[in-house]
């Protein structure tokens, strides 16, 4: 049997540790060969490198070094390069034959336009997820990703309902957990064994974890100061940690808000966290604050109460099931659930089906058989 040559795609901080335990999975497949390209659409250290040293991936075969720009100018300097890359491979006599992409970035939908013009068929992992938004960029990602893949890795049951009435055919549809809780579980106890708590004198369940990067929420100063002001207030009862996006901090230097923020004591700011150090934060926290998808999922398989700064999510079954309650960026909605935390009538939840730390298993044996 000729060996199988799959180049697995990443690009931006969420898609790591779901390519992590792929790999892992897929190392022991045999009669297969794994490349790893990185778009390089996330360069910083505390974006990009910290994750390959700690989730113990290996370094890029490739790096496309695509870097930031507007979308239009990111998306196609991924599809040039990534074809540049498809046909040198081609030419050297060891043609992909599949590529594997992961989540809604940016480099997730170009890489697949990359491929499938070539003829490369591709897998999406955590395909389906939907928020109906057209607003969002990741969801125009997921649309023109999972229209082009003809093999759809599913993380969540809602996912699979997408695209059976999108009109895939059954067999393209494989609901098989979620491979970015694999690595979860893989190095929870790692992370809870670290200092970071001691570091920034917390005591586990005595604070709070916050994450803002959605332009939705940061890129306007209307929007980005009242979600603020309410964390500064609730800091006074319970610190909160708040690592901060690139993105975000520069608008709270546009905005003129750092002194503000600085000048509360109990918000705690951060430059952006490696991945066991923020594990170690959000797997002992009293409450999660964030409008990232990933951290959504985390909360609840952590049991975590997760105030979700969005009017929707692509990852419905966090809500309906987890620990996850959407407060879009409603002041008062904010409030309120931060409150019902600290009273202790917050709900509770349970951990989705196919959430087992085992997802990864699934999606190689999946890719490997087709
Ligand atoms: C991207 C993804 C988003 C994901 C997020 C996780 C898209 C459309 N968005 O958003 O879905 O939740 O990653 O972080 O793909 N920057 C740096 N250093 C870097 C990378 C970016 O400073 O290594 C700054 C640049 O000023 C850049 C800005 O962050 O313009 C935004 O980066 P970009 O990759 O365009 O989007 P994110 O907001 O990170």
């Amino acid at each position: 049997m000729k060996e199988l040559h799959l180049a697995c795609v990443v690009g931006a901080r969420p898609n790591f540790m779901k390519v992590a335990p792929l790999l892992r999975a897929l190392a022991p497949l045999g009669q297969m060969r794994a490349t790893l390209v990185h778009t390089g659409q996330h360069y910083d250290a505390k974006l990009s490198d910290v994750f390959f040293d700690e989730l113990g991936m290996p370094r890029p075969d490739v790096s496309l070094e695509v870097g930031s720009g507007k979308h239009g100018w990111q998306t196609a300097r991924v599809i040039e390069r990534f074809e540049e890359v498809l046909e040198k491979y081609a030419a050297a006599g060891e043609p992909v034959g599949r590529v594997v992409v992961v989540g809604d970035v940016n480099s997730t939908m170009a890489a697949t336009l990359a491929a499938v013009k070539l003829g490369v068929p591709v897998a999406h992992v955590e395909a389906g997820l939907r928020s109906f938004d057209r607003t969002m960029p990741e969801e125009i990602n997921r649309i023109v990703t999972d229209a082009l893949c003809d093999m759809l890795l599913v993380s969540e049951p809602s996912g699979a309902a997408n695209l059976r009435r999108e009109g895939h055919p059954e067999e393209h549809v494989h609901l098989v957990g979620n491979a970015m809780i694999d690595t979860l579980l893989h190095l929870l106890p790692m992370a809870k064994s670290r200092d970071t708590l001691a570091r920034l004198e917390l005591r586990p369940g005595c604070y709070g974890v916050v994450t803002l990067h959605r332009p939705s929420n940061v890129d306007r100063a209307e929007t980005l100061r009242p979600l603020l002001e309410v964390l500064i207030e609730a800091s006074a009862e319970l610190p909160l940690v708040f690592p901060v996006h690139p993105r975000t901090q520069a608008c709270i230097e546009r905005f003129g808000l750092g002194r503000r923020l600085a000048a509360a004591p109990g918000i705690v700011r951060t430059e952006p966290l490696g991945y066991l150090d923020f594990l170690a934060l959000s797997s002992q926290t009293r409450v999660m604050v964030t409008d990232s998808g990933g951290l959504q999922e985390e909360s609840t398989v952590l049991g975590i109460p997760c105030l979700t700064a969005r009017f929707n999510t692509e990852r419905p079954v966090t809500v309906e099931q987890g620990t996850s309650t959407l407060v879009g960026n409603d002041p008062k909605k904010l409030q309120a659930g931060l409150r019902a935390v600290l009273d202790g009538s917050y709900k509770q939840g349970r951990c989705p089906d196919l959430w087992d730390g085992r997802a990864a298993e699934r999606i190689a044996r999946v890719i490997v058989e087709a």
